[in-house]
């Protein structure tokens, strides 16, 4: 096993993450979370590069020494390359270089994205394209033709919010805090999601998706209701909120695969956690007889896992990166016709 393992490092946002991985199998890994934004309501930049500065060191640390490992077996490093906060990106990538000179191996940069689609073939030595890809992360919501590794087209995405962001921005105007996702998704559990019927946008002749007005439209609802209705139904909201993006996202995705021909779809992104999407996307995976992937929970928001198995496959696909590559915040997919 000497000098054949990959070392994954993810430091896009605010989870500061190494994995190890021996060829396409998963060795171990380790996400440390960074509390310091709890009370701002959101990721504060310049904190997060702060905290990777002071954590990267120890997370790699630590996962080499929990596998029983040591810096000499690492054979190639896999490094976050955008899209991300340009700071944070910062760290991960020259600490990745400097111990890319300093063990002389390989560095291959990944598009944190094209992590996000992978994650949910962890292990697996083939993939089963073509398929559709519904991303839905804090930064990103598309619907994506995988038509091979790296082969991809796009079919539809956000005119205005990400699917992560409405979440994330629904959560601070009920005052239910941060990450708004998890909260949101958590609090409905106990709500009724037919309890009010917000709006749903859609595009004729488009695949395209829109969520500031959804946004807008439940602001409107909790300024013409006073505070101790919402206090009271807090969990209806939020349920009926839920049950709007998770019926745009799967329709969409659904009426996509099959114009497409498609019968496979996979989730990807920080959402493909939402236990109402995964529901709703297994029921309608088996009514239209499409297999559907989702990754494993401990997948869907960001780690190093996914960051260490697509150096796999970059290695797999193309050469290695050289020394110089630089950080890019706004990396997008390579998107053919
Ligand atoms: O993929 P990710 O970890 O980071 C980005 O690359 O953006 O996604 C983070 C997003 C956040 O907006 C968060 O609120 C959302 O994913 N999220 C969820 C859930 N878990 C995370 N949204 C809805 N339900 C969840 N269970
Ligand atoms: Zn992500």
């Amino acid at each position: 096993m000497t000098k054949a393992i990959i070392l994954g490092i993810e430091t896009s946002c605010d989870e500061t993450a190494a994995a190890l991985f021996h060829s396409h199998e998963l060795i171990h890994h380790i996400t440390a979370t960074q509390l310091v934004h709890t009370s701002y309501g959101g990721v504060v930049p310049e904190y997060a590069s702060r905290e990777h500065n002071k954590l990267l060191g120890p997370v790699v640390k630590s996962v080499l020494e929990q596998a029983d490992m040591d810096l000499s077996m690492i054979g190639s490093i896999a490094v976050t390359q955008g899209p991300g906060l340009a700071g944070s990106l910062l760290v991960g990538l020259s600490y990745a270089k400097g111990l890319a000179m300093g063990l002389n191996v390989p560095i291959y940069g990944i598009n944190h994205i094209e992590g996000h689609i992978f994650a949910n073939f962890i292990g697996q030595e083939q993939l089963p394209t073509p398929f559709l890809c519904l991303l839905v992360s804090g930064g990103h919501t598309q619907l994506i033709h995988v038509q091979q590794a790296q082969v991809y087209k796009l079919i539809g995405q956000t005119r205005d919010d990400a699917a992560g962001e409405a979440f994330d921005k629904v959560a601070r105007l009920l005052g239910i805090g941060y990450p708004g996702g998890p909260l949101i998704d958590q609090l409905s559990q106990d709500g009724d999601p037919k309890f009010h019927r917000f709006s749903r946008s859609s595009f004729p002749r488009s695949y395209d998706f829109s969520f500031s007005g959804l946004k807008t439209n439940v602001l409107q609802y909790i300024q013409k209701h006073d505070p101790g209705f919402i206090k009271t139904h807090l969990a209806d909201i939020a349920a009926s909120f839920q049950e709007a993006v998770v019926d745009v996202l799967s329709n969409q995705a659904i009426q996509a695969a099959k114009d497409l021909k498609l019968d496979r779809i996979v989730l990807a992104g920080g959402v493909a956690a939402n236990s109402r999407l995964r529901q709703r996307m297994t029921e309608l995976g088996q009514l239209h007889e499409l297999e559907l992937f989702q990754p494993d929970l401990r997948y869907c928001t960001d780690n190093a896992a996914m960051i260490a198995y697509m150096g796999y496959w970059k290695a797999v696909l193309q050469q290695p990166d050289l020394l110089d590559i630089a950080a890019i915040p706004n990396l997008k997919l390579s998107f053919g016709q």
